[in-house]
């Protein structure tokens, strides 16, 4: 463990290579001890992850995984886009298990707030690609309203709760305006108006520039540890479009929301799963059918941490994961739920032929043995440990971390 914690230097990223859904909260969660700082940099609410603290079940949605550990500071970024009564529950919830976030907590003054009507805007905009046979899945959330008015300029920072007095009404008026002209959504002004002030009396004191962070770094000495949100292949720019997310998901969409120089990174953590799932619509090359799906469906608990939608489930694809390695610049792969495996006589794997230049399949031995709990590589089945190397062949990145299950200690360290 003291040699992978050394491997991975002052300021590491932790970037899902699939579609969302990897299990990169329990490698933050494992490593949050060892770090200084825990900071989140895009996205929204439309993240989801399950933490276990004193044996009970938290969900969060902004926060990030590592906020149950005392004394680490933990930061919203700038390319955060963040619903505030979401995030009041989730400080209430954190405080009520005896967990005090407020002190820790800083919130860029530049990221921007989701509007209940953004949500309204997802719903409609979702209703409508539906009717034209086109619809990406959403959260519905109001993601991608969100980041619609901040690149339209149009946007509501957190910065305007620091005075939440007439600017800020005239503000949400023209919002208003827009939200109907534009989309035929009605916005319940008074009572955004309330929520903000309600946010404002709270969270005021968490406000903070994100040059804050880069002098935690560059002249406090402190480490951090920057959770992506979303994956590689619900970026904007990289991803499957049109069926992706609004925001930047790769390790430099995560410097930038941060405000932190491509050079300070000294490791990038690529988390994917021992087969792959994806929620929502689009492409999904490997995706299995009928009882294979169903199979991994249940035995990996592939439903929506978020939505409680059932996850599309399929095979591996390491044409994908070399792609995610290479936007990533991935120096070593947390692979999740090997466990899950488990059972299966025959494992599919897409892989590239470089004789026949072409995408293939091929079928990896199972290796009909138990996995769950095992924390040593020295204990793991010889097929499972092939599996495992197939992936460092194919993409020439060493798998440091392999998941075996749930729980936090479940897990094999290299
Ligand atoms: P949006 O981010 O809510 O706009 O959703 C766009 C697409 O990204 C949909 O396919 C969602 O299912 C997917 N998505 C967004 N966030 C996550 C996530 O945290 N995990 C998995 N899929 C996600």
């Amino acid at each position: 463990m003291q040699e992978f914690l050394t491997s991975l230097g002052s300021v590491s990223v932790v970037i899902g290579a699939q579609w969302g859904d990897e299990g990169k909260g329990k490698a933050i969660d494992m490593l949050a001890e060892h770090f200084d700082v825990i900071a989140r940099a895009s996205g929204g609410a439309n993240a989801g992850h399950t933490i276990i603290y004193q044996g009970k079940k938290h969900v969060f949605h902004l926060l990030p995984s590592g906020s149950f550990h005392a004394g680490k500071k933990v930061i919203l970024g700038s390319g955060m886009v963040i619903h505030l009564p979401t995030l009041l529950q989730e400080i209430t919830d954190i405080q009520a298990a005896g967990v005090d976030i407020l002190p820790r907590l800083g919130i860029s003054l530049a990221a921007h707030i989701v509007l209940d009507c953004y949500r309204d805007i997802d719903a409609a905009l979702e209703d409508r690609r539906a009717a034209q046979g086109g619809k990406i899945g959403t959260t519905k959330r109001g993601i991608g309203p969100a980041y619609m008015f901040k690149t339209m300029r149009s946007g509501l920072r957190m910065e305007s709760l620091l005075d939440p007095s007439a600017d800020l009404r005239k503000n949400i008026e023209a919002i208003a305006d827009l939200v109907q002209s534009h989309f035929g959504v009605a916005m319940d002004i008074e009572k955004e108006f309330d929520q903000l002030q309600a946010a404002a009396k709270q969270l005021k004191s968490t406000l903070t520039s994100m040059d804050a962070l880069l002098e935690l770094m560059y002249v406090k000495r402190q480490t951090v540890l920057i959770e992506g949100a979303q994956a590689t292949l619900l970026d904007v720019d990289h991803g499957t479009y049109p069926y992706v997310t609004s925001s930047a998901t790769t390790a430099a969409g995560a410097l930038q929301g941060l405000g932190l120089p491509p050079k300070c990174l000294t490791s990038c953590i690529g988390v994917a799963k021992a087969y792959c799932t994806r929620v929502g619509e689009g492409e999904f090359k490997t995706e299995a059918t009928g009882a294979v799906a169903e199979r991994l469906r249940e035995r990996g608990g592939e439903y929506g941490a978020t939505t409680g939608r059932p996850r599309r489930c399929g095979w591996l694809d390491t044409i994908d994961l070399n792609r995610a390695a290479l936007i990533n610049g991935f120096t070593c792969w947390n692979i999740t739920k090997l466990d899950v495996l488990d059972e299966e006589q025959e494992i599919p794997v897409r892989t590239w032929d470089a004789t026949r230049k072409e995408a293939v399949f091929v079928k990896l031995p199972g290796w009909k043995t138990s996995t769950k709990g095992v924390t040593s590589w020295e204990r793991l089945p010889v097929l499972a440990k092939e599996y495992i190397q197939f992936i460092e062949r194919k993409t020439r990145i060493p798998v440091r971390l392999t998941g075996t299950g749930q729980g936090m200690g479940e897990m094999i360290i290299r």
